[in-house]
């Protein structure tokens, strides 16, 4: 009998939208079912894609990172993170909850950088072959609230640093993809924990209802 293929499910937001926070809840809400989950962040989730981790997020002053080097070294963690844990993962029948996806380039270098889309939409469709998720759940908050929930956090990263008129364009962008792509479920994440919470497992419900016996 052959495995049944996992589901991907992926969280997007700006800083501080609160991705952190629904990725426990969806993964409590999988593990509930007995579904095994594995769980990546992006860019990152293998020890290579991580380096790039670090070379995309890291301050330094000596040497200004073109945007479309940033764009690539996205796409390179990203396709490093598909051929080595999200392709071999949804195969073995593990479902893949991902804290960022490919949303985040569309908004963050689409929007954010204003990087052409004919470019994005040719690397996309190059490099990522045909998994898409199941089920994005786009978190949507006001830049400078999400940015003050993230800076309480600590210092500020390369991207975090960025004028509030970036996450404008970023959070514009992720809207418009966001209204057009019916996999992808938009959540107001201004409201209290509790009831972001309780929209998220409304999603989930809706999306994979019967899923364990079909
Ligand atoms: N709905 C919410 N209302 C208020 N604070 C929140 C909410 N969701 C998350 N937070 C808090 O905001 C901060 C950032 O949340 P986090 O989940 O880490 O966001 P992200 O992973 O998107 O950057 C955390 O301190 C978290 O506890
Ligand atoms: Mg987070």
């Amino acid at each position: 009998m052959m495995t049944k293929p996992g589901r991907f499910i992926v969280v997007e937001g700006l800083e501080g939208a609160g991705k952190s926070s629904a990725i426990a809840t969806i993964r409590r809400w999988l593990q509930q079912r007995q579904l095994t989950v594995v769980c990546t962040r992006e860019p990152g989730g293998t020890p290579l894609a991580e380096k790039l981790r670090t070379l995309v997020k890291q301050v330094d002053n000596t040497e200004i990172l073109a945007p479309q080097t940033e764009l690539l070294l996205m796409y390179a963690a990203r396709v490093q993170l598909l051929s080595n844990v999200i392709r071999p993962a949804l195969s073995r029948g593990d479902w893949v909850l991902a804290d960022r996806h490919d949303m985040s380039s569309r908004a963050y270098q689409g929007g954010g950088r204003q990087l052409d889309e004919q470019l994005i939409n040719n690397l996309r469709s190059t490099v990522l072959g045909n998994t898409r998720p199941d089920l994005t759940l786009y978190l949507d908050i006001d830049p400078a609230v999400g940015l003050s929930r993230a800076a309480a956090r600590g210092e500020l990263d390369r991207i975090e640093q960025e004028q509030l008129t970036f996450f404008v364009r970023t959070r514009q962008k992720y809207r418009q993809i966001a209204a057009t792509e019916p996999d992808i479920i938009t959540i107001d994440a201004s409201q209290p924990l509790a009831q972001v919470q309780q929209a998220i497992t409304e999603a989930l419900q809706s999306h994979f209802a019967g899923h364990s016996d079909d």
